[in-house]
């Protein structure tokens, strides 16, 4: 049973993952373990005893599963609130315990009361047992008359065992350099991850993974788990003084305030989290499975391999052209043609047309039909480009609705890209886009949308909120969410793909509604190493769109841009026209290869076995999950020689299964994996090795 209670305790067990709950002496609800899973119901200890420390308050030292603010403590709360008296303090008693199950699901909710005020918190616990993850989300509720401002809800406060040191790793990047691993031992004090940006961010993403300093891919405890969400958000990796190490993490409370009045529910977005004493690498492939299985919207379904002609045309983009990239591109093997930006009324550079979501009649006198009717003639599916949240001030959209974007009435309002961020909280705003991009689907035969994200925010008023303005930062993103949830209802066929100037909108929050991640508007292949093997530590490699393109092109072989895009979606975006025959020929092959190792690559384990993040010479591995088959991709960038190239182990083999590694003979997976095999490379080279199982 996946939770059960023992003497006013709570257990949560996954198939290998133990969480204990229970209040503690001084009645406070308190973590008592987060690890392996344990053999017996009292083997999970008891609440640590605060009082054990005398002359300190007991804060610092529980391990408080949801504080408030109240009181003589001075950790991170997750919960702080302003009563309708200007009272701050928040005094929350344990209430009650549920335990329910939901189509299999078990999930427990803890309700705890204010001491005096009409406040109700449900901490809510569910289990996913075969995926060995435990989702977190609290519901704070006005039960009286007068209103409350919320001014902080986190999603959970994650404790991790006392005593030790640890070491945080985080994604940390920028735009066109995103998702740069990093790993920092924490102090105490507080480290702080966070985004103000509207979205996600390209500069860091909510994921953590702790461990003791010693974990590796393969070994050790790591500690690990998200926020689900693509709005503003904040991590705090605290080491209290006395020596216990908590991480909260929730929608940011910077400029945030939520007016709840009496009656009204504020729900946090989930916090997802598990634990394995296997590494980093079984730490992510959780996280893989999770996504695969449970959150993307269409699944297992492979993508297809596409072609996107931005990097080709830029807005220079009509009829002709792009039935002319077409062409090209079905030779190839090319399965999905996707038309970028620059297709829309007056869109001839960035300056115009945002928010004009019709055809430009120069460019399209035929509409989109008369492409898709092509692109449809060669056989392949056609995909648009969009980017709804955004507006040009030189559009029919602006010149109407000039009230619609975020704004201060008094201040500037600051253009980045020449654009502007269409208000998504405002309920009118998000009924007419579903119109405009309903309509737009529903007149074509649209199987995939890019749907970009392309500034970050500035001057963030709501001047005609109905309540609370600094509603706006949580507000908005729930009206993304239904405008894509409500267009994705009404067109279920169609694939969506989150960009936001590449991979500035990646969570998992957004994959509820998107099924793919431009990972980086960098493409250059060996920049890319490093930001998809960071992607890679929360996402599976379906979720990570890979484009070819010209960058890199006369010093980076072809060959070896193919190999680094077909370690994730594979994509195609480098202009055709200039491509001559041999190109042609050597990219129809790798497509013909990566279609042979698709389900593996998109659907399998992945197994990070020498980073590029720290070594020129890098590899990965993808093995399906019948252990069959798997593909090996070797990557050298730059090593001066004489170089000392490592020998590469293989990892997810049966031990006693026989395996033909291409070009290296049959052995067993556990020889493959203990002796494993010598993969020369010379600079700027790559090889893609596939292995079966011969018995
Ligand atoms: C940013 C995206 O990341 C690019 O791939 C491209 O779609 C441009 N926007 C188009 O404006």
């Amino acid at each position: 049973m996946p939770i059960y209670t023992k003497n006013l305790g709570w257990v949560l067990e996954t198939a290998n993952l133990g969480y204990a709950i229970g209040l503690d002496a001084h009645g406070l609800l308190a973590n008592r373990y987060w690890g392996a899973r344990l053999p017996y119901p009292e083997d999970y200890p008891p609440p640590a005893d605060p009082r054990a420390w005398p002359f300190h308050n007991t804060a610092h030292l529980t391990n408080e599963e949801f504080p408030a603010y109240a009181g003589p403590k001075y950790i991170d709360p997750c919960l702080k609130v302003t009563f309708f008296d200007g009272v701050r303090d928040t005094l929350l008693n344990y209430f009650s315990a549920e335990i329910k199950d939901l189509k299999g699901v078990q999930e427990l909710i803890l309700t705890l009361n204010d001491a005096y005020y009409p406040l109700q918190v449900k901490l809510h616990y569910r289990c996913h047992v075969e995926h060995d993850l435990i989702e977190r989300w609290a519901e704070v509720e006005n039960l009286g008359d007068h209103p409350i401002t919320i001014e902080r809800a986190f999603s959970a406060q994650w404790h991790f065992p006392r005593g030790s040191q640890y070491r945080l790793s985080h994604l940390a990047g920028r735009w066109l350099d995103e998702t740069h691993l990093h790993r920092e031992i924490l102090h105490p004090g507080k480290l702080v991850l966070e985004s103000r940006r509207l979205t996600t961010s390209h500069n860091a993403n909510p994921w953590f993974a702790l461990d003791r300093g010693s974990a590796t891919e393969e070994q050790g405890d790591v500690w690990f788990g998200v926020l689900a969400w693509s709005g503003n958000w904040k991590l705090v990796a605290e080491t209290t003084d006395f020596s216990s190490t908590r991480l909260s993490l929730g929608v940011n409370d910077w400029d945030f305030a939520w007016r709840l009045e009496g009656g009204q529910t504020y729900s946090t977005p989930s916090s997802i989290a598990g634990y394995t004493p296997q590494g980093f690498g079984a730490a992510s492939r959780i996280l893989h499975n999770f996504v695969r299985d449970r959150l993307l919207p269409h699944g297992h379904t492979l993508h297809k391999v596409l072609y996107n002609s931005w990097e080709a045309t830029t807005f220079k983009v009509d009829e002709p052209s792009q039935v002319q990239l077409a062409e090209i591109a079905v030779k190839m093997g090319i399965e999905l043609f996707v038309l970028d930006d620059g297709w829309f009324q007056k869109r001839d550079l960035d300056n115009a047309g945002l928010g004009d979501w019709w055809p430009d009649e120069v460019k399209f006198p035929n509409g989109l039909g008369g492409l898709i009717k092509a692109v449809n003639g060669l056989g392949m599916q056609f995909g648009l480009w969009v980017e709804p949240e955004m507006v040009n001030p030189d559009s029919d959209l602006y010149r109407a609705h000039s009230d619609w974007v975020i704004h201060f009435p008094t201040r500037p309002r600051s253009e980045i890209r020449q654009q502007l961020i269409l208000n998504f909280a405002r309920p009118d705003v998000q009924e007419y886009i579903i119109g405009m991009l309903d309509k737009l689907l529903t007149d074509n035969n649209i199987a995939f949308i890019k749907w970009d994200m392309n500034r970050n925010v500035s001057e963030p008023g709501w001047p005609d909120a109905p309540g609370e303005a600094r509603e706006l930062w949580v507000r908005y993103v729930y009206g993304v969410y239904r405008v894509w949830q409500t267009l994705s209802d009404r067109h279920p066929q169609v694939i969506w793909q989150s960009c936001s100037g590449g991979g500035g909108r990646a969570d998992l929050g957004i994959l509820r509604v998107a099924d793919q991640v431009w990972t980086s508007d960098n493409t250059e292949a060996t920049a890319r190493l490093s930001i998809q093997d960071g992607f890679s530590q929360v996402f599976p490699a379906n979720v990570m769109e890979a484009w070819v393109t010209d960058a890199g092109r006369g010093l980076v072989p072809l060959e070896v841009r193919f190999h680094v895009s077909m370690c994730g979606s594979l994509g195609v975006g480098g202009n055709l026209l200039h491509w001559d025959k041999s190109e042609r020929d050597l990219a129809a092959s790798l497509i013909a290869q990566y279609k042979a190792i698709r389900p593996l690559v998109q659907l399998g384990d992945q197994y990070r076995l020498i980073s590029p993040q720290e070594h020129a010479y890098s590899a990965v591995q993808y093995v399906d999950k019948a252990k069959t088959e798997s593909a090996l991709f070797v990557f050298r960038t730059f090593i001066p020689d004489p170089a000392q190239l490592p020998q590469i182990y293989l990892r997810g083999l049966d031990l006693r299964s026989r395996y033909e590694v291409e070009g290296y003979g049959v052995r067993s997976g556990a020889a493959w994996m203990s002796a494993g095999l010598f993969v020369p490379l010379k600079n700027l080279e790559s090889k893609l090795v596939r292995i079966r199982k011969t018995e």
